[in-house]
C-alpha cells in the first residue's frame, strides 16, 4: 500500500446518519450510504470509537474494547458494513483509545475492589503527605490530572475523571491490547488510529512540573517508538503488512513525527500533529478568542512538510476532525460570498501536499460551526468543563460564550448535512445535537447536484492524487515567501512540475511575472481552479483573487 495514492474520510459516527431513528447515528446509517462515501473516491473510512462506553467522552472512554455499544447497532451491522465497504473497495479503520479506558471497565472496577492484577493496569499513587495530589500535572480538560480512589491514594487521568489512564510498562496491558487489534483484524479492519498515542509512556517518575502542566514528564516517551514498533512487527507485519496505521500526536515534534512515521524504523504509516491548528491560540491557550497568526501559520506547514520530506517522515494532511472547530470558518472566510473559495481553496492547499489526506464528514460539502448561543445547546464534556472553569475565573458569560462558539469541538459534531432539514440525517427528525442553522443552503443533496460546488472539488482532488504520482511522492519546496498573503509550494519528481498556488485573503494579489517565472514557470496544465467559470490568466504574472486557488503542472 502506497500512503500517498490513498486518501480517507473520516466519520464521526453518532452524527453521519441514523437508521434507526434515535437521532443518533449509526452503523447501519454508514452502511446505507456508502455509495455516497464510494462516490468521493476515498480509500478508507476512520470510524470514531463505536465500543461500548459510557459516552462520557463520546466513546473515548471504552468500557468493552471487543463489542459494539447498542447505541451504534450490533456486531452483526459492524460486519455488514466492513463486508460491503469492502466490496466498494473501501478498508475500515478503527479508532483505538489504548492510552486510558473507561472508569466502567471490568479492569478498572476489578482494579477499585484491591484486585492487585488490574491495579498494576492503571496508576494509583498515593497522596503526598498533607493529602493532595501525587503531582501538580493537570488534565487536558482542565483541573487535576489525579482522583482520588476512594482509599486515601488518587489514579491518573489525563483526560475527564472517566478515562483512567493505562499502565503501558506492564506487559500484561501491551498483551490485552495486541490480544484487541487481533480481534479486529480477523473482522476485517484494515488500518487503526491510536489515540493520544504518544502519552502513553509516562516516564515512571512522578514529578511535580514547577514550569508547566506536567505534560513534559507524559509526552513523547522514550518507550513509545519502541513499544509502538514491537506491535508493528508481532501485529501488522506480521500479518503481512498493508495495514494503514496513524497515531493521534499531543504535544509533539518534528523529529517525534518524522521518527514514528518511517518506514523502515518508525511503528505506524503517519501521525497526526496539531501544529498548525494552534496558530489562532493567543499564547498557546485554547480557551480565549485569537485570529489566526498566519505567517506562523505558513511556516509551520512549510516546514513540516519539508522535513518530514528529508527526514523519511510522513504526515497526516488535515484541518479537520472531531476535535476542532470547522477550519472553513477559523482559516479562511465565513461569509457566504466566498463559501465556495473558502472551501476549496482549504482543500486544495493540503491535497496538493506530500502525505495522505484525510476528510472530515461534512467537509467536503462546506459545513460551518452552528455558533449555538446557550450552553445548554453544547453536549461535549470538555467544552462544558471550560464553560464552568471560565466562568468560575469571573469572565461573562457572553465572553465565555463568544470563545466556545470558536472553540468547541462541537463545532464539527453537528448533524451530517444530507439535505435542507434534519430529516436528511434522521427520518425520525430527531437528532442527539442540534443541526447547524445553515442546512438549507449547504447540503449534500444540493451539493451532489452542482458540477461546480465543493463536493464536485474534493472528488476532483482525490482523483487527481491518483492518477499523479507526483502529488503521491514528489518533493515539497516552498516558492514565493515574499508575498505575505500567498501560501504557495511546488512539487517534484523526475521532470514533472507541480505549483499550489493561494491567497488566504479576501483582499486580490498580484504576483509579478519575474517572482513568478523566478520561482515557477510556464503553465502547461491547469489541474485546479476555484474560479474556473473564468480560469486564472497567467499572462503578466498572476493575479489571485479572493480565496483563489490555482494548481498547475508547468
Ligand atoms: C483524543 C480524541 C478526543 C478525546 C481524547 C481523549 O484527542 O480525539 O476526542 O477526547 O483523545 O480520548
Amino acid at each position: 500500500m502506497n500512503p500517498g495514492g490513498v486518501c480517507v474520510y473520516q466519520i464521526y459516527l453518532r452524527s453521519f446518519f441514523d437508521a434507526n431513528g434515535d437521532g443518533v447515528g449509526d452503523l447501519a446509517g454508514i452502511t446505507a450510504k456508502l455509495d455516497y462515501i464510494a462516490s468521493l473516491g476515498v480509500d478508507y473510512i476512520w470510524l470514531n470509537p463505536f465500543f461500548p462506553s459510557p459516552q462520557n467522552d463520546n466513546g473515548y472512554d471504552v468500557s468493552d474494547y471487543c463489542a459494539v455499544d447498542p447505541l451504534f447497532g450490533t456486531m452483526a451491522d459492524f460486519e455488514t458494513l466492513t463486508r460491503n465497504a469492502a466490496a466498494k473497495g473501501i478498508g475500515v479503520m478503527l479508532d483505538m483509545v489504548f492510552n486510558h479506558s473507561s472508569t466502567e471497565h471490568p479492569w478498572f472496577k476489578a482494579a477499585l475492589a484491591g484486585d492487585k492484577k488490574y491495579r498494576d493496569f492503571y496508576y494509583f499513587l498515593p497522596a503526598k503527605e498533607d493529602g493532595s495530589p501525587p503531582t501538580n500535572w493537570v488534565s487536558k480538560f482542565g483541573g487535576s490530572a489525579w482522583e482520588k480512589d476512594g482509599a486515601g491514594g488518587y489514579y491518573l487521568h489525563l483526560f475527564d475523571k472517566t478515562q483512567a489512564d493505562l499502565n503501558w510498562d506492564n506487559p500484561a496491558v501491551r498483551e490485552e491490547l495486541a490480544g484487541i487489534l487481533r480481534f479486529w483484524i480477523k473482522k476485517g479492519v484494515k488500518g487503526f488510529r491510536f489515540d493520544v498515542f504518544n502519552l502513553t509512556d509516562k516516564g515512571g517518575a512522578f514529578l511535580d512540573d514547577g514550569a508547566g502542566d506536567g505534560r513534559r514528564f507524559y509526552t513523547d516517551g522514550r518507550q513509545v517508538l519502541p513499544r509502538f514498533a514491537a506491535m508493528r512487527n508481532a501485529i501488522f507485519d506480521a500479518d503481512g503488512g498493508g495495514f494503514l496505521t496513524v497515531g493521534e500526536a499531543s504535544s509533539t515534534t518534528m523529529e517525534k513525527c518524522a521518527a514514528y512515521s518511517n518506514p523502515k524504523t518508525g511503528a505506524l504509516t503517519m501521525t497526526f500533529h496539531f501544529h498548525h491548528l494552534k496558530t489562532d491560540y493567543p499564547d498557546g491557550e485554547k480557551w480565549r478568542r485569537g485570529a489566526v497568526d498566519f505567517p506562523l501559520l505558513k511556516k509551520i506547514l512549510h516546514e513540516w512538510q519539508v522535513f518530514m520530506g528529508e527526514h523519511g517522515g510522513w504526515d497526516a494532511l488535515f484541518w479537520n476532525n472531531h476535535d476542532q472547530p470547522r477550519a472553513l470558518t477559523r482559516f479562511a472566510s465565513a461569509k457566504s460570498a466566498f463559501h465556495y473559495q473558502s472551501a476549496t481553496m482549504l482543500a486544495a492547499v493540503i491535497h496538493f501536499m506530500r502525505g495522505t489526506p484525510y476528510i472530515y464528514m461534512g467537509e467536503e460539502i462546506g459545513m460551518t460551526n452552528p455558533g449555538f448561543q446557550k450552553i445548554t445547546d453544547y453536549r461535549d464534556v470538555e467544552t462544558l468543563r471550560y464553560h464552568r472553569i471560565l466562568r468560575e475565573n469571573g469572565m461573562s458569560e457572553d465572553e465565555v460564550m463568544r470563545i466556545i462558539q470558536e472553540r468547541s469541538r462541537d463545532g464539527s459534531r453537528t448533524p451530517m448535512q444530507w439535505t435542507a432539514d434534519i430529516s436528511g440525517f434522521s427520518a425520525a427528525g430527531k437528532s442527539w445535537i442540534q443541526p447547524a442553522p445553515n442546512s438549507a443552503e449547504i447540503n449534500a443533496q444540493s451539493e451532489e447536484a452542482n458540477p461546480r460546488g465543493v463536493l464536485a472539488f474534493y472528488k476532483r482532488l482525490i482523483a487527481l492524487r491518483k492518477e499523479l504520482p507526483v502529488i503521491q511522492s514528489g518533493s515539497y519546496t516552498p516558492v514565493l515567501p515574499e508575498y505575505a498573503p500567498v501560501f504557495a509550494y511546488r512539487r517534484d519528481l523526475a521532470k514533472t512540475r507541480l505549483a499550489c498556488v493561494n491567497n488566504f485573503f479576501e483582499e486580490g494579489v498580484q504576483i509579478s511575472s519575474s517572482d513568478f517565472n523566478r520561482w515557477l514557470g510556464k503553465p502547461i496544465e491547469l489541474l485546479a481552479s476555484n474560479y474556473d467559470a473564468s480560469p486564472p490568466s497567467f499572462e503578466g504574472g498572476l493575479f489571485l483573487r479572493p480565496y483563489e486557488t490555482a494548481a498547475f503542472l508547468f
